[in-house]
């Protein structure tokens, strides 16, 4: 039997809520494909600072590299936002997370149900019959981390670098992705304009050659963001820089209308053992404002379970299962209160989750 070793780090709010279904529905892939996700506990967030006084404790980095993936819930609410930025949950677990297993690479599929096409902002003309577009964003470049930055008092500043070992590293991360899906690429940059983004298109259309079947376009960020609320249904993998793709992820995750149903990986390259390290999430927070009400929608971090057993563990097919068994459930007309229409079935958290798992 396959076993894997995941660190489970649910963190607050919803966070508890919705793993608790993520899990459930492992079980059943567990039953149903033959395959072991060992799982250990660990605090992250608000709750490890109420517990342990920090967002993320030694003992909960320490589960994380013993694992081969992390499945992240949420973390962060009203009652620590008085505390310093860098102590605060998100600031403080997340992004020390990201830059302690190198998580240069997040993906953010934008993925609309055919069911759900009126929960988006776009008209359904537009959107088509369906909308799956994967942004794979650079993580851990670019001009969020380029040196130097600083500010004075009559101006400020900020280096957008790019290295030939950063660029190449997330274009196959793109094109493998691209590979198992629709086969297309579309590069993102500002190559009229930016010095980085010379090289990012020179080192993308190196990369390109090495994947003869994958077809690779180029678009500069601004119309990209115009092509993406005019015709989102020509993408299928859009590849970016930190900052254009922070803002096209956010972008093309609107058009789905759901932040509920998103999910989220981010990953590193592959370590000894041939496995690429992941964390996994929702693309939403932990929701303060419905937690512990159990309505929240446990899409998100269900499928963010699906990518880690697709990307980390390489079983394809059981993410497609639990990518089907949510469609299913969808067709019959089930939903959390997010995403609930005119003559749907509402139900909760735990009910989804139980629809789905036995779906798989
Ligand atoms: P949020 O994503 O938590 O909530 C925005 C809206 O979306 C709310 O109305 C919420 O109820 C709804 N929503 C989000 N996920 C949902 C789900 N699964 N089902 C149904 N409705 C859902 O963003 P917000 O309000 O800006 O932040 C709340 C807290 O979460 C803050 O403390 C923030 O720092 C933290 N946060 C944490 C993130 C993380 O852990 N990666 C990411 C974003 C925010
Ligand atoms: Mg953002």
């Amino acid at each position: 039997m396959k076993e894997f070793r995941i660190a489970v780090l649910p963190g607050d709010g919803i966070g508890p809520e919705v793993m608790q279904e993520a899990l459930k529905v492992l079980d059943a892939v567990e039953q149903r494909f033959g395959i072991r996700c060992v799982r250990q506990d660990a605090a992250v967030g608000g709750a490890a600072i109420d517990a342990h006084g920090s967002a993320l404790p030694e003992a909960t980095i320490h589960t994380c590299e013993n694992s081969q993936a992390i499945l992240f819930g949420s973390v962060g609410g009203p009652k620590w936002e008085h505390l310093p930025p860098d102590q605060q949950p998100e600031r403080g677990a997340l992004l020390p997370l990201r830059k302690h297993f190198g998580l240069y690479a997040n993906l953010r599929p934008a993925i609309i149900f055919p069911q759900l096409r009126d929960a988006s902002p776009l008209k359904p003309e537009i959107i088509g019959s369906q909308l799956d577009i994967l942004v794979v964003r650079e993580l851990t470049g670019g001009i969020y981390f380029g040196q130097p930055k600083g500010i004075e008092s009559d101006r400020a500043y900020d280096t957008m670098i790019y290295t030939r070992l950063e660029v190449e590293r997330i274009a196959r991360v793109a094109f493998e992705a691209a590979r198992s899906r629709g086969k297309l690429v579309h590069s993102i940059d500002k190559s009229n304009v930016l010095n980085s983004s010379i090289l990012w298109r020179e080192v993308v259309l190196e990369v390109a050659r090495d994947y003869p079947d994958v077809e690779l376009k180029h678009l500069y960020v601004d119309n990209a963001a115009m092509q993406l609320v005019v015709r989102p249904s020509q993408f299928d993998v859009i590849l970016c820089g930190n900052l254009f793709g922070d803002i096209l992820s956010d972008e093309a995750a609107m058009i789905t209308g759901s932040l509920g149903m998103l999910p989220s990986a981010s990953i590193a390259g592959s370590g000894s053992d041939g496995i690429p390290f992941g964390l996994y999430e929702p693309s939403g927070g932990s929701a303060p404002d419905i937690a512990g009400h159990g309505v929240a929608n446990p899409i998100a971090q269900i499928l963010s379970a699906a990518m880690m057993l697709k990307y980390s563990f390489g079983q394809d097919e059981a993410y497609q299962t639990i990518f089907t068994a949510i469609s299913d459930v969808l067709s019959e007309g089930y939903r959390t209160g997010d995403i609930a229409s005119d003559g749907t079935t509402r139900v909760g958290t735990a009910e989804m989750g139980d629809l789905i798992a036995g779906k798989v």
